[in-house]
This record gives C-alpha cells, structure tokens and sequence, in this order.
C-alpha cells in the first residue's frame, strides 16, 4: 500500500515537473474550446501533409513579406529574409488569418476550431507581432562567432542540441541551430515550442504563463543570464 501511494506521489510529481505543449499557452486548440476532437498536435503538424514542409507542418496562410532587423553593426546580416522555422512561428504571431492543411478525421473536413482569424481573439496585444520584425532580435542568419566584429565573445557551436545537431552551448541554455548545415539562428534558437525546458520560476496556470521568466524561453532569463550566455562579453 505504501509502495504505491509513493508510486503516486512520484507520478504526480514527474508529470508536474515536466511541461510540454498539453495545458501549455501552445494547446491552441483547447484555448479555442474545441467542440471537435481534440488534438494538441495537429494544429501545428499532420502526419499525412500535402504540402512538403518538414517537419510535417500543417498550418498555411498567403505568403507574407516581413521586414527584418537590420543595424550597421549587425556583423552576421546577409540581407536575409524570414525562413522556416521562424515563418511557422509567425503564421499564427503575424495577426494574418491562417488555416490548416489537413484538418482531423477522416476526409479532413474544413473545421473552424482549427483556424485563426486575423488577430484572432486567442492572441493578446503582446503576442501579436504583426509582420515588421525590425524592432525584433536578429534572426534568420547564417550564425558564425568569426565574423562578428564587436567583441560579442559568441561561443562556437557544439554538437550538443537535440539529436546531436549543433547549437549554441551557454552556462545556463542550449540554443539549437538549424537548416541542413545546422547553422541557421532562428525563433526557436531562442523559444522552445513545445515547452519542454524547465527552470526554476516558471509556471504554468490554466493554460497561460505565470511565475517569472516564461515566454517557452530556452534558460531563465532573470539578470539576463540568457542574453549572456551568447553575449558572453557584454
Ligand atoms: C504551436 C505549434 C506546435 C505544436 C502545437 C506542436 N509543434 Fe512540433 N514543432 C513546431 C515547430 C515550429 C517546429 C520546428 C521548430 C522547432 O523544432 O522548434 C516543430 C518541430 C517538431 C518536431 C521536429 C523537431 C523535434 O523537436 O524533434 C517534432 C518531432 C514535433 N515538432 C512533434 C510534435 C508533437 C508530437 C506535437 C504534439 C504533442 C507537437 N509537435 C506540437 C510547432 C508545434
Ligand atoms: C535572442 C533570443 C530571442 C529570439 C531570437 C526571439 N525571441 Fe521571442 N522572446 C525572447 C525573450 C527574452 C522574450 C521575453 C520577453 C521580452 O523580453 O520581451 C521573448 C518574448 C516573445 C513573445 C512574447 C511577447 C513579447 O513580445 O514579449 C513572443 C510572442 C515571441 N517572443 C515570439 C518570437 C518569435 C516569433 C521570434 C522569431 C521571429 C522570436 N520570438 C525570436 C527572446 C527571443
Ligand atoms: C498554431 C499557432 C501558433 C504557432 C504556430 C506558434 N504559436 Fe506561439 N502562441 C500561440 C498562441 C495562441 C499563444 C497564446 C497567445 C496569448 O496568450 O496571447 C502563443 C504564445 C506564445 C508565446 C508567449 C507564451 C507565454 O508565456 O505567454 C511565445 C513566446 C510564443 N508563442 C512563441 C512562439 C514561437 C517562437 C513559435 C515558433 C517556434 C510559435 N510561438 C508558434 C500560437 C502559436
Ligand atoms: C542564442 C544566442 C543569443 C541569445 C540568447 C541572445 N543573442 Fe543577441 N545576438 C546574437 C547574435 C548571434 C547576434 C548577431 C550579432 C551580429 O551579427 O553582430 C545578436 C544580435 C543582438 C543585437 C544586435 C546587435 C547589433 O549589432 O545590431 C542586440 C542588441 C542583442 N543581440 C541583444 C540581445 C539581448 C538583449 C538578448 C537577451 C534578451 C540576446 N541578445 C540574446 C545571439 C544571441
């Protein structure tokens, strides 16, 4: 009886202590109060896609043109433009209306639960970032500490991230790199989508984020410790 009361509590545990997108601000589909099936996953991936996006993405809108940060200390800036992953983040963060590709069921039946309507109620001001990315951090560059000319005391990536790919290795985070080459900064260099990494202060209440430090942030970035871990100099 004991044994398993212990068993219990330490489930209880582990299953709180570990986020992921289920009862994340990222379970879209429960914010919408689906009267549908629900599935946490297919709002962002379909595992029968038609359009050939990896990794299986599921969410399309028109093609936008986003305006990207640009400063003439900028070392790293190639005169990008936004690439994936960084667009699937913005095709729900853009305020544009976006739809799904394959929709759940069988026959996939077009089902409203699963769109998001420009600036859809489910966004709150802040989390709306429209299409003008200039007033954002970098991203979308070829990430290489060589030429960067300011002294920043970027880290050299390391085949450390998920799956052995490259990325970013600070004292307090992992930032993995991507494209083929392993070597492209993006949102998720920074953000983690799925909500997996956990620090002390984070929090999670009724689907929004509480305590401090939140935002699927890769470290805690209190005393802008994440910040530091790639601008080691600053
Ligand atoms: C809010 C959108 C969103 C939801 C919901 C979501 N994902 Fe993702 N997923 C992404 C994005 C964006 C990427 C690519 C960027 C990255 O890896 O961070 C990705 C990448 C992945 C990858 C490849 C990289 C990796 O982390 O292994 C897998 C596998 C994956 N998702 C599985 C899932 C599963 C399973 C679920 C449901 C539990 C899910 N995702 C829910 C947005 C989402
Ligand atoms: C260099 C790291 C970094 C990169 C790259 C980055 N973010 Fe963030 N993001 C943060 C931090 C730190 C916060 C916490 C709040 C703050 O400081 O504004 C944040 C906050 C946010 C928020 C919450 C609302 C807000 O504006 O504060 C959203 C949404 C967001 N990021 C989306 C994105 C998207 C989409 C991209 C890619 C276009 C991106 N982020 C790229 C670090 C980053
Ligand atoms: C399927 C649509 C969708 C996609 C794709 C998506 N998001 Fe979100 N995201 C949301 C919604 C909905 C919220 C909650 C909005 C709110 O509360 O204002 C959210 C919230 C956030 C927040 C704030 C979380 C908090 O702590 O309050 C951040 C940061 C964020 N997203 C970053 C990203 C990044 C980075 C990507 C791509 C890697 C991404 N999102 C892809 C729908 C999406
Ligand atoms: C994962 C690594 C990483 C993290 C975390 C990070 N940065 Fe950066 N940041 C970079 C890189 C790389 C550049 C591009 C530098 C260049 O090419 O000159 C950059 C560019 C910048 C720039 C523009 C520099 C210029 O010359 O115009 C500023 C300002 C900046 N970061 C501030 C921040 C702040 C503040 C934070 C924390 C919220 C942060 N960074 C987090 C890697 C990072």
């Amino acid at each position: 009886m004991k044994g398993i009361i212990i068993l219990l509590l330490l489930t209880f545990v582990f299953t709180n202590a570990h986020a992921v997108i289920s009862g994340s601000p990222h379970d879209v589909n429960v914010m919408r109060e689906s009267t549908g099936e629900l599935q946490t996953c297919a709002m962002c991936h379909t595992p029968h896609s038609n359009i050939e996006k990896p990794p299986l993405w599921n969410r399309d809108q028109p093609s936008q043109n986003y305006m990207v940060y640009e400063s003439p200390s900028f070392d790293m800036y190639t005169g990008q433009v936004l690439q994936a992953p960084s667009t699937y983040c913005m095709t729900c963060h853009n305020g544009v209306s976006s739809t799904l590709v394959n929709y759940p069921g069988a026959g996939s039946t077009a089902g409203p639960d699963y769109d998001l309507g420009n600036n859809d109620p489910v966004f709150s001001n802040f989390t709306n970032m429209g299409v003008n990315l200039k007033n954002n951090h970098p991203v979308s560059f070829i990430y290489n500490p060589s030429i960067d000319d300011d002294d920043n005391g970027f880290p050299e990536p390391k085949a450390d991230g998920p799956g052995g790919r490259k990325a970013i290795v600070g004292k307090k985070g992992i930032y993995p790199l991507y494209g083929n080459r392993q070597d492209h900064f993006e949102c998720s260099t920074c953000h983690d989508v799925h909500d997996t990494v956990e620090y002390p202060g984070k929090e999670i209440t009724d689907g929004k984020s509480s305590g401090k430090q939140i935002f699927f942030l890769r470290a805690d970035n209190s005393g802008s410790g994440m910040c530091i871990d790639c601008h080691t100099n600053r």
